[in-house]
Formats: structure tokens, sequence, C-alpha cells
């Protein structure tokens, strides 16, 4: 059967991008695969965290999964640094990957920018961590959003090239899935630039935990054009920040920004603001309720995580031994 894995950051609170571009999709998954979401504190640590906040964000995004549906009966929820053969297959994967590889990856340079020599070995070699992740359980398919698109292409040249390096078949090509009309959320201040967990001004993002009032404020403030909504999706071509509301939209209740354009042609951000803010409380209030209703018992949480870790154990070791063995490890 395919196998499913993605993972999240605890590095801060989860975004609405987080929701739209992965955790909806993780959601939407269960069930019909076999599938295994962590949350990556080993990926977290590539820049500084405070350990309380590390600690409250993890299970922050624990609580995310947990209330936005994922269910630890039909899903190993766990978190990356309770199963030691991600870090272990990842030291292997760093002496597969190449430095030009890494090099390559424009995700460190729109990080690191002009300060690359200032940034942590872990956030440069990151990317053959993730593989590691993915490669760990042989899973095949990878909800992310966009922006981790070139890091599973990455992931694919790792396998092709230990495969050959070493004359096995062992681990296979995983795919990306990244569908839908928020596999790139933006920043509700500036269009062109991505909503993320980091960036500097909270009215950027929707936080999975802000509140009614909040997230109607937020997308009040939202940046757009004065022009209205147009009659065709095609309108939207060169105006960013219109078409990312309208694309939050119709990711949120399901439908084609197409149809959404439909729905409001014509319509000013006076209408069509309320009614999305209106829409994103009713999707994402039940789910802050309940992950604040969570987080007043970590304890639970950490059983869920600790649960998960033995289940990922029972597949994640098997085949760091048998990777051992290919490269020629003596023992185990
Ligand atoms: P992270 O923690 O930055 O983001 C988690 C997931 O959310 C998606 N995402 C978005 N999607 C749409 N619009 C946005 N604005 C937006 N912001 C974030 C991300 O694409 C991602 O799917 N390297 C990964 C974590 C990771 C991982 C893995 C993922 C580590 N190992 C193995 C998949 C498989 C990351 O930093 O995601």
């Amino acid at each position: 059967t395919p196998r499913v894995f993605s993972g999240i950051k605890p590095s801060g609170g989860l975004t609405l991008g987080n929701y739209l571009g992965a955790i909806k999709k993780f959601v939407a998954t269960q069930g019909s695969m076999e599938t295994i979401y962590c949350v990556v504190d080993l990926h977290a640590i590539t820049v500084w965290q405070d350990p309380d906040d590390l600690r409250n964000a993890t299970r922050e995004v624990a609580a995310g999964y947990l209330a936005s549906g994922l269910d630890p009966s039909q899903s190993i929820l766990f978190n990356q640094s309770q199963v030691s053969a991600h870090a272990e297959l990842g030291w292997i994967f760093n002496c597969v990957a190449r430095v030009g590889w890494m090099n390559r990856m424009t995700q460190f340079k729109e990080k690191a920018g002009k300060n690359a020599e200032k940034q942590s070995l872990g956030l440069y070699a990151y990317p053959s961590l993730m593989a590691a992740d993915i490669l760990l359980y042989h899973a095949t398919q990878v909800p992310v959003g966009e922006d981790q698109k070139q890091h599973v292409e990455l992931t694919r040249d790792i396998a092709a090239k230990f495969n050959h390096d070493y004359k096995v078949d062992f681990f296979p090509q995983p795919d990306p899935v990244i569908d839908g009309p928020a596999t790139r959320v933006m920043n509700l201040r500036d269009g062109t630039k991505k909503m993320s967990k980091s960036g500097q001004s909270d009215m950027e993002r929707i936080n999975m935990t802000d509140d009614a009032d909040t997230i109607a404020k937020k997308f009040k403030k939202a940046r757009t054009d004065p022009e209205p909504l147009p009659e065709t999706y095609d309108g939207l071509a060169e105006r960013p920040e219109a078409r990312n509301l309208v694309d939050i939209y119709a990711a949120l209740s399901d439908v084609t920004p197409a149809e959404v354009v439909t729905e409001y042609a014509g319509a000013g951000w006076g209408q069509f603001k309320p009614a999305l803010a209106d829409l994103a409380v009713s999707k994402l209030a039940p789910i802050s309720e309940e992950m604040a209703r969570m987080m007043d018992d970590p304890a639970e949480i950490d059983r869920v995580l600790a649960e998960g870790a033995d289940r990922a154990r029972a597949i994640a070791d098997p085949i760091l031994a048998k990777t051992y063995e290919i490269v020629g490890m003596v023992g185990r």
C-alpha cells in the first residue's frame, strides 16, 4: 500500500498557510492510505529556539493535527526526535548528498540572505534530514505546500544516488503532492511573499489560534487594490493580493477560485472581506477551541506522541538496519 509522510516544524505557531497547504490535506488523505505525520522538532532547531518555546510549539503542532481531525488510530502522529533513526539516516544522507546540490536550495538562500556564513550547519544540511524523514518509511507520497517541492525533488536525487552507489533498488522515488488553490498562501500585507510563521508582523498572517476578532481585523486590514472583484479568475492575474484572498476563500470552502469569482463578480472589498473573515472563523474557531482545550492537558498530547513514536520506530528501525547493512556497517 502507498505510504504518506509529511511534517511540520514547531518553530512558532501554526498559520493558515500550514493549515490549507498541509494539515487540511493530511486529514483528507487519512483513511485511504497509510499516513505518517510528524512534528519535526529536529528541523526546528536549525534556527535558534528557546527550549520552553520549542516544547510548547511541539505540543501545539500536535494539538493542531488532532484538533483538525487527524486520528491517532488512523495515522501515526509523533515528534521526530523520539525516533532516533531520523538523525541516523540523516547522517548517512549527508554523506550521499553533494555540497553542490545543497547550494541550489532556494529556501536556504532565502533564509540565509547575505548571512550564509552565520547560519547553522544544520540549516544548510536540512534538506538531507528531510530526505531521511521521508525515505526512512519508504514513503512515496508527500503532501506539502509549493515551497517544499524542491526539497522533495532533492529527496528523489538522494534516493537515486544511494541506490546507484550501492547497486541496490532500496529507496523508492517519492512524489510531492501539491494541489488545490492554496499551495502557496501569501502574506496579507505583501502578496509577493509567502505567509510564514516567522514574518516580522503578526498582521501578515492568520494564526490557527487567532480569535474571531483578530481574524476579522487582519482580513479587514489585508492589503488589496482598489478595484472590485473581476468577472473572471483571469482578471486576477496581475493582482496578487486580491488573488490570494480569493484563493484562501476557495480553499476554505472547498470550491474552485473560479467559482468564488463567479459568486462575487463585481463585489467590493467591503463586501468580500467580511464574508471571508466569517468563513475563516467558521472553519478555524472549532479547531482553535479544541487546540486550546488540548493544550490544557499536555500530558495527554505527550502520551499520543509517545505512542505514535513507538509505531513509527517499528517501521523505521528495520529500514535503518537494512540501510546500515547495505552501507557496510558491522553490528546490529
Ligand atoms: P514548514 O514547517 O515550514 O511548513 C509545514 C507545511 O506547511 C506548508 N506551508 C504552506 N503551504 C501553503 N502556503 C503557505 N504560506 C505555507 N507555509 C507553509 C509547507 O509547504 C509544509 O508542507 N521542511 C518542512 C518540514 C518537513 C517535511 C519533512 C515535510 C521536514 N521533513 C518531510 C514533508 C516531509 C518545513 O519546513 O515545513
